[in-house]
């Protein structure tokens, strides 16, 4: 009996890189894993890589068209480089030459794939394959080092026969290796199948048709976090108050604009939810009046009465059909305290305290840091670019999920 691998690559889109080296002929078969372990892929060859493998073959095992190396007038008015860059949550270059890895060290844009990686924010795998020697000279070990501390995640290699006839470490390691191992670094299909909603953004409390009471959320922390679900595999629900952000396209996305319309919203579909994530910063008072007239300016002072609104993240913990429930508390001062404080009281799984207030981290930023309390656990999660940060919060809600 066979069994049917676990779709660890779900809702995974992979731009494979394919350089000019012999192992470029195993690339079809590693099309066919990718794909089988729920991978999207589209090719890029870079120069010379089709004398090794053929076009013909990637095309029919992707079921896309390959891209070759150059930037034509021809290729940027379809899927251009922006586009491709933009398309791929990760890129994986295999088989990844000495001559490849040289140019990804020093940000060369000389060609489709290499300019593609300058351009990407997804981040990027590394299969090496090349003989033992380039393998094991200086400049390339130091290149490797370079990329590894960038982040990269480096696939090998394989040691062994190789097609020179040497021996020794350089040789590609298998598809089926570098399908699996990509699954395991980067943690993919932690949520397949779960459903998770995901607030975002401010909430905007009107005062009259022109002026309202908000915040200077911009929605990148709750955005970053649609877009890591999405990647581990969840069918994601954004509800989100007024922001200048693009939803993920393969999250379904609700706009909201007052606290209360998005305790409507995320009440509505509450109950087919596994994870609820609080991140937007919904405004804790409305206008008792929201007047549909402009107010004018006549009065030298002028008082707004306020109402609390109803806790979102609270009213959703006490649900009877209750998701695992994960807030955020935005604080200045007393972080850890104040956040614990917010985990008992509103009956939380897991809170993410982060620190505002600084130029650094917090609201509007592109970068944020957090300490992720539970009942039993507190992780540090250093300063890091929101979606960086959003793929490890969200391994870490995955590990705690029954
Ligand atoms: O959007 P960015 O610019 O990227 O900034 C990100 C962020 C700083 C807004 C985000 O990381 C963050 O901290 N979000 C929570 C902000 C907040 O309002 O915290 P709070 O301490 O007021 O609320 C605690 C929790 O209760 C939050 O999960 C909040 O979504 C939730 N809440 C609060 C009030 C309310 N009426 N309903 C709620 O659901």
């Amino acid at each position: 009996m066979t069994t049917k691998p676990v779709k660890t690559l779900a809702n995974k889109r992979v731009l494979l890189g394919v350089s000019a080296g012999i192992a470029a002929y195993k690339t079809p078969d590693l099309v066919r894993k990718l794909t089988e372990l729920g991978a999207e892929v589209e090719v890029i060859l870079t120069r010379n890589a089709d004398q090794f493998v053929a076009p013909l073959a990637l095309q029919a095992v992707s079921g896309r068209s390959v891209h070759n190396y150059a930037m034509t007038a021809e290729s940027e008015s379809g899927m251009g480089h922006i586009d491709l860059a933009r398309w791929a949550d990760v890129v994986l270059i295999a088989p990844a030459t000495a001559n490849v890895i040289a140019r990804l060290c020093q940000g060369n844009a000389d060609e489709l794939l290499t300019t593609v990686c300058v351009a990407t924010e997804a981040p990027l795998a590394v299969a090496p394959a090349m003989n033992q020697q380039m393998w094991q000279n200086p400049a390339t070990e130091e290149n490797i080092k370079t990329l590894a501390g960038r982040g990269a995640f480096i696939l090998g290699p394989d040691s062994g026969e190789q097609a020179c006839g040497e021996i020794g470490p350089g040789r590609m390691l298998q598809p089926i290796e570098i399908a699996r191992r990509l699954g395991t670094h980067f943690q993919l299909g932690a949520m397949a199948g779960k459903n998770v909603m995901i607030t975002a953004g401010p909430t905007w409390e009107a005062i009259d048709p022109v002026r309202g009471i908000t915040n200077h959320s911009s929605g990148l922390m709750g955005y970053a976090l649609a877009q890591a679900a999405v990647e581990s595999g969840a069918n994601v629900t954004l509800v989100s108050g007024p922001t200048n952000l693009s939803p993920p396209e393969r999250a379904k996305a609700i706009n909201v604009t007052s606290a209360l319309d998005m305790h409507a919203a995320v009440f509505a579909e509450i109950d087919d939810q596994d994870v609820f994530i609080g991140v937007a910063a919904v405004a804790d008072y409305r206008p008792v009046n929201s007047v549909t007239h402009k107010i004018k300016k006549n009065a030298d002072e002028m008082t707004i009465t306020m109402v609390k609104n109803p806790d979102i993240l609270a009213d959703v913990a006490s649900h009877s059909k209750r998701p695992f429930c994960v807030g955020f508390a935005a604080e200045t001062n007393d972080v850890i305290d104040y956040a614990r404080g917010k985990l008992e009281r509103k009956k939380l799984d897991m809170i993410a305290a982060n620190h505002v207030g600084s130029s650094e981290t917090g609201f509007g930023t592109p970068n944020n840091a957090i300490t992720l309390i539970t009942n039993d656990s507190v992780t540090e999660l250093p300063k890091q670019n929101k979606y960086a940060l959003a793929r490890v919060l969200m391994n870490e809600i995955a590990k705690k999920l029954p």
